[in-house]
């Protein structure tokens, strides 16, 4: 069987995770979900196992715990490993810089030592367009330069994509794809898993969707003095399950490419204002949003969107779902959660 891989997900219960075990499984893929469930929940394994029917082998454990990885590694026989566990918010990176490089940098290291001494030579990882910064120019292609980090967690993004790069110059079996993620957002269109928040969301979209179903009172728009069509900052708004999709596409062609540490720009290509997309959410779903403008946040990039032409033209990965898509399967996914009609 052309997919017959047995593949590890770290982080396989959060939200990019659990789409792409989704997505994998649906295409014979064998699949693995090891996930400590500091920031998820059992629920995003159970949604995986109804959309697919399927049972999911599932490890609750960190992914920096070397002893840990030893003991999966020993009892699976893995081809490959997406690794998708680490924090992601930037304003706790912030507060807590220790713990993103602890948790962020020690999963890499202690994944790749597992990897090494179970000769396990695949790796994809979820990156991030944050390794860009503020881009000089935009679209932003594989090629700019990193720019100094905004943040702890870019930090961390950026240091693993080193420490791959690294790898791969000793380690001659091993293989890498690094993602660079742009901004995901949606959810499964069957509304069975999505994204979970800890808290009050930082991110724009499930802020939108929590403010529409009532949680939230207001959403204040960060900004609208930027040097933009409205004013308001600029994204690449892309629906989790193309994102997901890639990693497939990813997977299967890791092993034939030219370079063995790859680098690729997950992204629709399309920049879309914080305006744009509260007037799309609000017009898509037919639910009014109280929403004000106020003042920047610090650190917000002004516009960033993805030239992802490497992608489609290397892996043949193009978007297939629009913004409209991912507002709607987000607030479906809302709405379930929250029991709303
Ligand atoms: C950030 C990171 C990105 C990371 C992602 C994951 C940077 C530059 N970007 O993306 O690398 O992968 O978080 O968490 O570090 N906004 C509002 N009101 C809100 C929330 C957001 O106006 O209540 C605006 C923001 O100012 C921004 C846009 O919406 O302009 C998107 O924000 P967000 O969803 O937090 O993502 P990024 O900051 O782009």
């Amino acid at each position: 069987m052309a997919n017959s891989k047995k593949v590890l997900l770290t982080g396989g219960a959060g939200y990019i995770g659990s789409h792409t075990a989704v997505e994998l499984i649906q295409q014979g893929f064998d699949v693995v979900v090891l996930d400590d469930f500091s920031r998820s929940e059992k629920r995003m394994v159970d949604g995986i196992e109804r959309i697919t029917g399927r049972k999911v082998v599932c490890y609750q454990g960190s992914c920096t715990d070397e002893k840990f990885l030893d003991t999966v590694f020993s009892k699976e026989n893995f081809d490959s490993v997406i690794h998708f566990a680490a924090y992601k918010s930037v304003n706790e990176s912030v507060q807590q810089p220790l713990l993103y490089y602890q948790n962020n940098v020690g999963s890499m290291t202690a994944l790749l030592k597992a990897m090494e001494k179970f000769h396990v030579n695949e790796i994809i990882f979820s990156s991030s367009c944050t390794v860009y910064g503020e881009p000089d120019r935009i679209p932003v292609d594989e090629s700019a330069p990193f720019k100094k980090a905004e943040s702890p967690y870019g930090a961390t993004k950026q240091m693993c994509e080193r420490i791959l790069e690294d790898c791969i110059q000793a380690n001659q079996p091993l293989r890498s794809v690094s993602l660079r993620y742009f901004n995901p957002v949606g959810a499964h269109p069957s509304a069975l898993i999505g994204e979970l928040p800890i808290g009050t969301p930082s991110n724009l979209v499930p802020y939108v969707t929590q403010t529409a179903a009532g949680i939230r009172q207001k959403l204040t728009v960060f900004g609208n003095d930027y040097n933009t069509p409205d004013g308001s900052c600029m994204r690449d708004f892309i629906h989790v399950v193309d994102l997901a999709k890639a990693h497939v596409m990813a997977l299967q062609k890791v092993v034939a490419l030219e370079n063995r540490n790859e680098v690729f720009n997950l992204g629709t290509g399309i920049g879309v204002t914080v305006l744009d997309l509260v007037k799309r959410f609000i017009k898509t779903t037919g639910i009014p949003l109280n929403y004000e403008v106020g003042p920047r946040r610090a650190g917000d990039v002004e516009k960033i969107y993805a030239d992802p032409a490497k992608a489609a033209n290397i892996l043949g990965w193009r978007t297939q779902l629009s913004l409209e898509d991912s507002l709607l399967h987000a607030w479906q996914w809302e709405k379930q959660i929250r029991g709303i009609k």
